[in-house]
């Protein structure tokens, strides 16, 4: 099967009421993890790459990667995501590197930390979409500013999206996904109590677009057992708390689709690796302490296939449209 785009996947998740994880890769470990757990629970999936991750193992590598796995795990749906591109010309270039859909993160500077204006947010995403849809790729874009890397100041600080806002941004760029800042946040540290969020923001926008793909950013769990682990192997992450899986599986009947997850990945390598260290201070044959890894993260993948209702929606995927297809239908618009 070859790459789907992330439209597809998301029109379905609508139509049948799930969610579907958009997890990030920077190397194969996280790849097979990722498609391996995908393949047990017979989901379809969204493996999305940052500027960072591009810039760490290169474009041509993580499209290698993925076009291996695919290979190995035929039966799965795959769509190739950018995470976070910062301005027109990183979009365009994920898309002439054949990534079937891109994040213009326009509600950020391109310094990727300064709080944008909304005329400049529409202006940036209108011209990725434009961009895109002639080539048949999916955009997501963003409006609100989530907590954690977003501010740099946690989430207390979180500029929530405005619902009304929200929809006259997507009417006026044409974006087929949008990330909504509804209370979650970035990385390990993201709140200091249990948060609430903000299902009212996700209820809004739905209601008023039934058809636009809501994505919630920051979504990681951060499970107190493996950042116990990571403590008790010589790491150091005391305070670290995520946004508790229940209150994400919530978010999915108020109409959120798409579900970002980083860290928690990042989580259950760094315990898995930092106990065989710790245990097995011998061992130096890296496969050793990736192999477990790799497990570990994987079972972190196939806990959030199954509590999304991900699992099973493999075979909703008989055929694939391709870019050519999408971008007729883009273009009847
Ligand atoms: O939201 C950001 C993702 O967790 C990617 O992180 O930019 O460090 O690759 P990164
Ligand atoms: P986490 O840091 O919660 O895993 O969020 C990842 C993310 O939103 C990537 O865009
Ligand atoms: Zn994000």
């Amino acid at each position: 099967m070859p790459l789907l785009t992330m439209k597809q996947i998301l029109d379905d998740a609508i139509a049948k009421n799930y969610g579907v994880g958009a997890f990030n890769i920077n190397n194969m470990e996280q790849t097979l993890a990722i498609m391996s757990a995908a393949d047990r629970t017979e989901s379809p999936v969204i493996l999305q790459a940052s500027r960072g991750a591009r810039k760490y193992a290169g474009p041509v590598m993580i499209y290698g990667l993925v076009q291996a796995a695919m290979k190995l795990y035929p039966k799965v749906p795959v769509a190739l995501h950018l995470d976070h591109g910062n301005n027109f010309e990183t979009c365009k270039q994920s898309m002439d590197d054949g990534w079937t859909s891109v994040m213009m993160d326009g509600s950020l500077m391109e310094d990727g930390k300064t709080p944008s204006t909304f005329e400049y947010n529409v202006d940036v995403t209108s011209r990725v979409v434009a961009e895109g849809h002639k080539r048949g790729i999916t955009v997501e874009g963003e409006i609100g500013t989530l907590g954690g890397i977003e501010d740099g100041h946690g989430a207390d600080r979180v500029k929530l999206a405005d619902p009304d806002q929200a929809v006259e941004f997507a009417h006026k760029t044409g974006v087929d996904a949008l990330a909504l800042a509804f209370g979650t946040s970035h990385g390990a540290f993201k709140f200091k109590a249990k948060p609430v969020l903000a299902y009212d923001i996700v209820q809004a926008v739905n209601k008023k677009m039934p058809g636009l793909a809501i994505v919630s950013h920051g979504s990681s769990s951060v499970p107190p057992e493996l950042v116990a682990e990571i403590n008790k192997y010589g790491g150091k992450m005391p305070g670290a708390m995520g946004v508790p899986l229940e209150d994400i599986v919530r978010s999915i009947d108020f109409g959120v689709r798409k579900i970002n997850i980083d860290t928690d990945l990042r989580l259950a390598a760094t315990a898995t690796i930092r106990k065989v260290f710790v245990e097995s201070p011998e061992k130096f044959d890296i496969r050793d302490y990736l192999r477990p890894a790799m497990e570990a993260m994987s079972h972190v993948v196939e806990t959030r296939m199954i509590a999304f209702r991900t699992a099973g929606k493999a075979s909703n995927f008989t055929k694939v449209i391709s870019l050519e297809e999408m971008a007729k239908v883009y273009a009847r618009k």
